[in-house]
């Protein structure tokens, strides 16, 4: 039904406006006003995903000419005093004709202040990418080394062993190397990838970024790769909460939902790539010079970012597709920094214990710990370790989205 819905039908056009945000858009008869809410970009709860369950995505028409008759989920789940006020429910009205709906207070989802700092500890500097200058020989009669062997040997004399290159990189070498009239800048991946060769002036630096994909919030640190510095932090909503606040709902979503998946992957991987441009605006780089980016997130929000069904993360024994780390080329994923960057993502523990809470390990080092500690991440979906260097268990348990600032009147 809902699936229909989305696709609406071709008997023709509706005006949807949204107030108090004056929002107007012109949407198919058959889509619901929780759909219509979601192409204008306009906020609505949606807690049980649009599933007609939680009765939470209230809205008030007063003229309901435009609209269908309400469904038997609104009459079990509004009084009938609050049917005669016009109260509906987005996901259950059905747009027929032109309508004006009020979202009340208590169903907007608004802006937050999110919180992203917090203490840090020191660590050794060890990034997955650096940059080496060379200078090579140029070719000769008495020289014949071809071009990525002359690079290959100048790297060997820096110390590096066997190293590959991509196929679009070893198109373009034999340009790059001879415009730079052999002196180049060559950006290495742990020290086994050549994946960018450019002018040797050293200057434009190495950046990384790393993101959190929250079930609520996303957020992104852009770090100084050679210095360490982070030099800009972003933070947004995940713009996939109008499909649901919680991970059931996404999963249910992305399961369930024609074309559900990829949309909600687009969702989260666009978000990303906005907080990566307002983040080198802020600190005056240029996209093309992050050449590796971190992701963390629940199991759930891993598997929609790198376009994995989760499906199966929501019925017992909850199994995810992987639970190693992932790496993939950034334009494979359409993040938008250099295009051969590498996008890793951490490992995951289980289908409730995702990379986020491996980070939470790393970051606060309880692995190396003699003493027994207990860490605690507080989120949507919360998680807790206990153990130390010999031994750690994991449990998790959903905390629902109070706990990430959402629907809190007071405090
Ligand atoms: S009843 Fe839950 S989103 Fe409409």
């Amino acid at each position: 039904m809902h699936t229909l819905a989305m696709m609406g039908n071709s008997f023709g056009k509706a005006t949807v406006c949204f107030e108090p945000q004056g929002k107007k858009i012109e949407v198919e008869h058959g889509l619901t006003l929780l759909d219509a809410a979601r192409i204008a970009g306009v906020g609505i709860r949606s807690d049980c995903g649009g599933r007609g369950i939680c009765g939470k995505c209230l809205v008030v028409v007063k003229d309901q000419k435009g609209l269908s008759p309400p469904s038997d989920n609104e009459v079990r789940l509004l009084s009938s005093a609050r049917l005669k006020a016009g109260y509906r429910l987005a996901c259950q009205s059905v747009v027929e004709g032109d309508v004006t709906v009020f979202i009340p207070p208590e169903s907007r989802l608004e802006a937050r202040r999110i919180l992203a700092e917090g203490l840090s500890r020191w660590f050794e500097l060890d990034p997955a990418v650096r940059s080496v200058r060379v200078v090579l020989a140029k070719p000769s009669l008495l020289d014949t080394t071809p071009d990525f062997e002359r690079l290959f040997n100048a790297l060997k004399e820096r110390g590096l062993g066997e190293i590959k290159i991509e196929h679009e990189l070893m198109q373009r070498l034999p340009t790059i190397l001879r415009e730079a009239n052999w002196n180049v800048e060559v950006i290495l991946w742990m020290d086994e990838e050549v994946i960018a060769v450019e002018r040797g002036s050293g200057e434009r630096g190495v950046y990384g970024a790393a993101v959190d994909i929250g079930t609520s919030k996303l957020v992104l640190h852009l770090v100084d790769l050679r210095s360490g510095e982070t030099l800009s932090v972003k933070m947004a909503e995940n713009p996939q909460l109008v499909y649901g606040e919680d991970i059931i709902s996404r999963i249910n979503y992305a399961a369930f939902e024609e074309g559900g998946l990829a949309r909600l992957q687009r969702l989260v991987i666009e978000a990303i790539n906005s907080l990566i441009e307002d983040a080198c605006r802020e600190a005056g780089i240029e996209r093309d010079r992050i050449y590796e980016v971190t992701v963390v997130g629940n199991t759930a929000m891993h598997h929609i970012f790198l376009g994995y069904s989760p499906k199966q993360l929501a019925v017992a024994p909850y199994v995810a597709v992987v639970r190693r780390s992932v790496s993939v080329k950034a334009r494979q994923l359409g993040i938008k920094v250099y295009e051969l960057a590498n996008v890793f993502v951490l490992p995951n523990i289980a289908g409730f214990v995702g990379a986020d809470a491996v980070a939470d390990v790393l970051a606060t080092g309880i692995y190396e710990s003699d003493n027994m500690s207990i860490l605690i991440d507080v989120g949507t979906n919360s998680e807790v370790f206990v153990g130390n260097r010999e031994d750690i268990v994991s449990c998790s348990t959903p905390a629902g989205p109070a706990f990430e600032g959402m629907h809190l009147e007071h405090g």
